[in-house]
Formats: structure tokens, sequence, C-alpha cells
């Protein structure tokens, strides 16, 4: 008789992903922030995601199914898909294949878009083709809001459309550094934006500021106080379900220090935000690291890069001082595993602009933060997260399914994945 024990064959389910590498629930759900711009929803919702494989190398494969194999906007799901779980930690490169959908996976897509269309199911007044930046920092007064205004500013002033959300709902300072005043007007139960048009440098068409705050809600700091009761993520949550931003091509969130629920609940609400990491000269790095990517990981929200802001000063002579220190922008870009996407030097004009309501970025592009808010603009527009480009796609598969509507009686409850 054979005494030895057979070596049993590892059972799959029971191996436990190595720590250095996600596991497959882990990029489903950073792919649940892909959105399929044509149907309106997430490309996991719609049963798109066909296969998930993790290999030991760190490579991912991707398998998604398209409902049109030729459909341009495939480059653009490709692009997102890689760019959303390059993020996890462990990921060495992403690879996506595609298969076309099968006939039936065709039909439940379809159901799903169809009731996404009828009982409003997105459940924010956002357009799924809004890129959204969280404009984050691991502690206040780093400059968050000065860098959410001015880049906001430099987008619409390539003749975008902009929106910002000031999430920092008892700290606002956007309606201040826009010059912006006024209540918010509201009609069918909408909330409108306060608008502010941006010309639009050399000959680029006039873009706009579509701008919500607490500070358009409250008179004073003193009523603000009296707001406290509210909770803030239920201010963020009506501020994305009842305000009617329209076309977006950004909507920039101004979000308030340090991490927590209101991350969480944006992450929620807006799968496909993408968070910019502030942070100055001077910040302990290690520290600020663990915090960011905490509040990455918890909300499987991807870092796109870090802004370091208050660079050294120079002087209209060419001299140069390091008021903050130098290296804090370096070194947490490379703790946080992301690239250093700009250097904002200290500026006295920045601050000026701020308390006047005129966003440097606008007042004097060409000044040394001026030029280099732009130039952070143009790398966000290029590289770090292009607006949707809807128009090359002639397959609207939505607009049909939308059309299809008042012929056909759908189903009442969300279809089954
Ligand atoms: N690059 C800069 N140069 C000079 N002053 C700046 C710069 N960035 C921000 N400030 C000033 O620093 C202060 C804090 O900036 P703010 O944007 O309100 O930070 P946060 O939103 O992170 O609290 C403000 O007075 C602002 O005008
Ligand atoms: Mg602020």
């Amino acid at each position: 008789m054979d005494t030895t024990d057979p070596i049993p064959a590892p059972d799959p389910a029971a191996v436990p992903a190595t720590p250095d590498r996600p596991t497959p629930e882990a990029v489903r759900r950073m792919l649940a922030g892909v959105m399929d711009p044509e149907l309106n929803a997430s490309i996991v919702d719609l049963g798109m995601v066909d296969d998930v494989r993790i290999g030991d190398d760190g490579l991912v494969t991707v398998v998604v199914a398209l409902t049109t194999a030729g459909c341009p906007l495939r480059h653009q799901i490709k692009t997102d898909v890689q760019s959303k779980v390059s993020g996890l930690p462990g990921v060495a490169t992403v690879k996506v294949e595609y298969g076309e959908m099968t006939a039936e996976q065709k039909a439940r897509a379809m159901d799903r878009a169809r009731f996404n269309a009828r009982e409003h199911a997105e459940p924010t007044e956002v357009a799924p083709t809004t890129r959204v930046i969280a404009v984050a920092s691991g502690k206040g007064g780093v400059g968050k809001s000065s860098v959410t205004v001015n880049l906001a500013a430099a987008l619409a002033a390539r003749g975008l459309t902009v929106g910002i959300l000031d999430a920092d709902i008892w700290g606002f300072s956007v309606p201040r550094m826009l010059g912006a005043e006024g209540r918010l007007s509201g009609a069918d139960g909408k909330i409108h934006p306060n608008e502010v048009p941006v010309e639009g440098a050399d000959g680029t068409p006039t873009g706009l500021l579509k701008v919500v705050s607490m500070g358009f809600l409250v008179d004073d700091e003193t009523s603000a106080l009296m707001w406290r009761g509210l909770i803030l993520t239920k201010a963020v949550e009506q501020f994305l379900k009842d305000v009617r931003w329209g076309d977006l091509d950004y909507l920039l969130v101004d979000m308030p220090p340090g991490t927590g629920d209101i991350q969480m609940g944006l992450a929620r609400m807006l799968p496909q935000a993408e968070m910019l990491v502030v942070t100055t000269p001077a910040i302990g790095a290690q520290k600020v690291a663990t915090r960011v990517a905490d509040m990455a990981r918890r909300s499987y929200m991807k870092v796109i890069g870090v802004v370091e802001n208050m660079h050294a000063f120079v002087t209209p002579s060419g001299e140069r001082f390091a008021v903050f220190g130098e290296g804090g922008g370096a070194a947490l870009a490379e703790e946080v595993g992301v690239p250093l996407v700009a250097q904002i030097p200290l500026e006295p004009d920045v601050s000026r602009g701020g308390d006047a309501g005129r966003p440097l970025a606008l007042t004097n592009p060409e000044s040394p933060a001026g030029s280099a808010f732009h130039t952070l603009a143009t790398r966000v527009v290029e590289d770090l997260l292009p607006p949707v480009e809807m128009s090359g796609c002639t397959a609207r598969i939505l607009e049909l399914a939308t059309a299809n509507l008042a012929a056909s009686p759908g189903p009442t409850t969300p279809p089954n994945r």
C-alpha cells in the first residue's frame, strides 16, 4: 500500500491574494468607476467586464465586452480602465482585451440603460461623461482652494465648461476667491449654480465656471454656524443631486481638510472621481502619504498626481527663496507612487487675487504662478484626464434606448446583472 500522501491540488478559491497583488474584487471595485459614456452607466453595472485576471508579475488583464466592436469609444474605455486599475498597489501593467457582447449580454445592458433612463437611477445630476477631480490634501492651509479655483479658471480659459463644487462646507472660500456672490436660484425643485464666464485666451471660445458653495446659501459665518446640525455628507450629496450642473467637461471638488465621510460619499456617488493631492514643500511626506493612500484605498479613488504649492518664491530679479523648504512634493509623490504634476511658486499675487475675487490664472497668466496653473491645466487636459470626446461616436445607443422608452413598457425593478 502506498503510504505517501498525495500532494493536494491547490484549490484556487483557497489561495489567498498575495499581499502585494490586488484581488480581482478590488480590480472590479476600481472598474466600477469606468463609465460607458454612451450607456450612461458603469461598465461593471452594464455587465461589460467579462474577466479579470491577475498575474504573479503584476500584470492585470481585463476583458471588456463592447456593445459595438467598432465604436471609437473603445479607446476611451481602454485608457480609463488602464488608468483606474494602474492606481491599485501591486499592479505593474494593465492589459485590456476586447470581446463583443453576446446578444443576451447586449439585451441585458440595454435593459440596464433603459432602467437607468426611466428611473433616473443615476444618483446625481453630474453626467457620466464629466471628468471629476477631487482636490484634496492631508491637512488644511496648503492652498487647496487656491489650486481648485485657479485650475478651474485655467481650464475654462481653454473654452471648457467647468463646475466647482465647494465641498468645504464650513470653511468655504471659493465664492470669495472668484468674486462670485448672490443666492443660488432654483426652479422646478433644482438649484442653479452661479455662473462665471471666463474670457477665452487668444481666440479660444469663452469658457464657463459653474459654482456651488455653502457660501451662496448662508449670509455670514454666524448663520453658517446655525447650519452646523446638518450632516456634512448630506450637504455634499444634495449639491450633487439637486444642482442642475448641465453639461460639464470637468467638475472640480474643493475637498474639506482631512479624510473621511465626505471622501467616501463622493466616491460612492461619483465613481469616476479621481484625486489630485495638494501639498507644500515642507510637509512631512510620509505622514501625509499614509493618510492620502488610506483615503484613496478606502474610497477606491485613483490619485492622479501631487501638486506642490508654495514652491520657492522667485523675486522679479530672479533671486530664489525656498520659504517653505524643498522637496515635499517630490517626496509625497514618490511615497504615494504617483507623478508630481505641478509646482506652483509662492507668489503674493495668488493670495491677492484670491482676496480680490480675481484668480491670478486669469489676471496674469504670464506670471510664474499664473503660468504654472496653466501648465497644470494643459497636463490635465492632454495627459492626466482628457475630457471625454463624444463627437467621434456614431452609435448613440442611449438615444435609441431613450427613444424606445415611450414605446415599450420596461422593467420597473433593476434588471439582473
Ligand atoms: N502659491 C501661493 N502663493 C501665495 N499665497 C498662496 C499660494 N497658495 C495659497 N496661498 C494663500 O495661502 C492661504 C491658504 O490657501 P487656501 O487656498 O485657502 O488653502 P486651503 O484651501 O488648503 O485651506 C490663502 O491665504 C491663500 O491666498
Ligand atoms: Mg480651502
